[in-house]
């Protein structure tokens, strides 16, 4: 059974439509000039939680966040004159650009996957910027098939592919670069390096640069897009699947099971996987920042999303050279 509405060509109406689904916490796929995109309120962790059930990630990618203009852009992101002058030059288009993420800026931790830089982008679609401009929000979007699948460039590849877990697809025809955009990172010193070739050729980056671009590759600076993800790793020791916290650990617990009264954070006290996605970065983070420098994490069962929680959780735990 379908329970998913498709809105073709859609108005203002059927784009309010839209918007009041990502209100409630839903996902909307729309189309942008690239390809099809999942969205969900960036804000709402849970929501964001959702897309990777939705697409079955196996691991907690970071995502792309559109937003409607550079000014929104900046509420979320610090920008380089580089990255202003990347944004000035391709935006709206397909261009992503990974820059340092506000604190408090009120994203999710889980579009980020616990880093502390955010992808931005805005996107040039009349369907996808009109949604942007009534949800004046924030929209967490990966490409919206299924993970391990090619990305839809048209609203009948979404519907096959995520049709189960959409609550709207607005229908705008097939992309018209049917690529994914350009991702362009920052090293330390402001250097842009490129992520993800796409949409915007690298010529015309370097055009506007009027320098080389890096390539990922090029040395030990930004490792490429998914990798990026393991690259957040709290402080302290993480012992996993834990029964109680031993002396001078904190707890990060799970389900209703767990020993009472010991000092920590549960992930979720009703056992919903869902919603210990949604707060698993934010409470890595306030325990590290506890300077407790130990973590005993209960055990989270593999089905549905607790796959990429534990993935997550087995990197932060495992033995590591550098701690940056
Ligand atoms: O054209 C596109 O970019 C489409 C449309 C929907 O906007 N989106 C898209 O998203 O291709 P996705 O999730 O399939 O690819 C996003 C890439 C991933 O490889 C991810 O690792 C990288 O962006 N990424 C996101 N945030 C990042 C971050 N903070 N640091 C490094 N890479 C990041
Ligand atoms: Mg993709």
């Amino acid at each position: 059974m379908n329970i998913y509405e498709v809105i073709a060509e859609p108005d203002d109406e059927g784009i309010d439509r839209a918007v009041d689904a990502l209100k409630g916490g839903k996902l909307v796929a729309f189309p942008t000039e690239t390809v099809y995109g999942l969205g969900a309120d960036a804000r709402n962790g849970v929501a964001v939680a959702s897309i990777y059930e939705a697409k079955g990630r196996p691991r907690f990618n970071p995502l792309i966040v559109h937003v409607a203009d550079m000014k929104a852009a900046q509420t979320y992101g610090i920008f380089s004159s580089q990255a202003s002058e990347l944004a000035d030059a391709f935006w709206p288009g397909a261009l992503t650009l990974v820059v340092p993420r506000r604190e408090q800026c009120g994203l999710s931790e889980l579009v980020s996957a616990g880093l502390g830089t955010v992808a931005l982008r805005v996107p040039d679609h009349p369907v996808a910027r009109n949604l942007l401009k009534r949800f004046q929000g924030p929209i967490a979007a990966p490409s919206a098939n299924p993970s391990g699948r090619i990305s839809p460039t048209e609203a009948e590849h979404v519907a096959e592919g995520l049709g189960k877990s959409v609550a709207v697809i607005l229908d705008g025809d097939a992309c018209p670069l049917g690529l994914e955009s350009t991702i362009i990172g920052f090293e330390d010193d402001g250097k842009a390096v490129l992520l993800r070739p796409g949409g915007i050729a690298r010529n015309e980056i370097e055009a506007v640069l009027g320098v080389p671009l890096k390539d990922t590759d090029s040395g030990d600076g930004l490792k490429a897009p998914g990798m990026l993800a393991s690259h957040y790793a709290p402080r302290a020791r993480m012992r996993l699947n834990a029964g109680t916290p031993r002396e001078g650990e904190m707890l990060l617990a799970f389900g209703s099971n767990g020993p009472k009264d010991v000092p920590g954070l549960n992930l979720s006290p009703s056992g919903n996987l869902k919603e210990a996605a949604a707060n698993l970065f934010a409470y890595l983070h306030m325990l590290d920042d506890t300077g407790c420098g130990k973590i005993a994490v209960m055990p989270i069962p593999r089905e549905g999303l607790g796959e990429a929680i534990n993935d997550r959780l087995a990197r932060a735990a495992a033995p590591r050279k550098s701690r940056s």
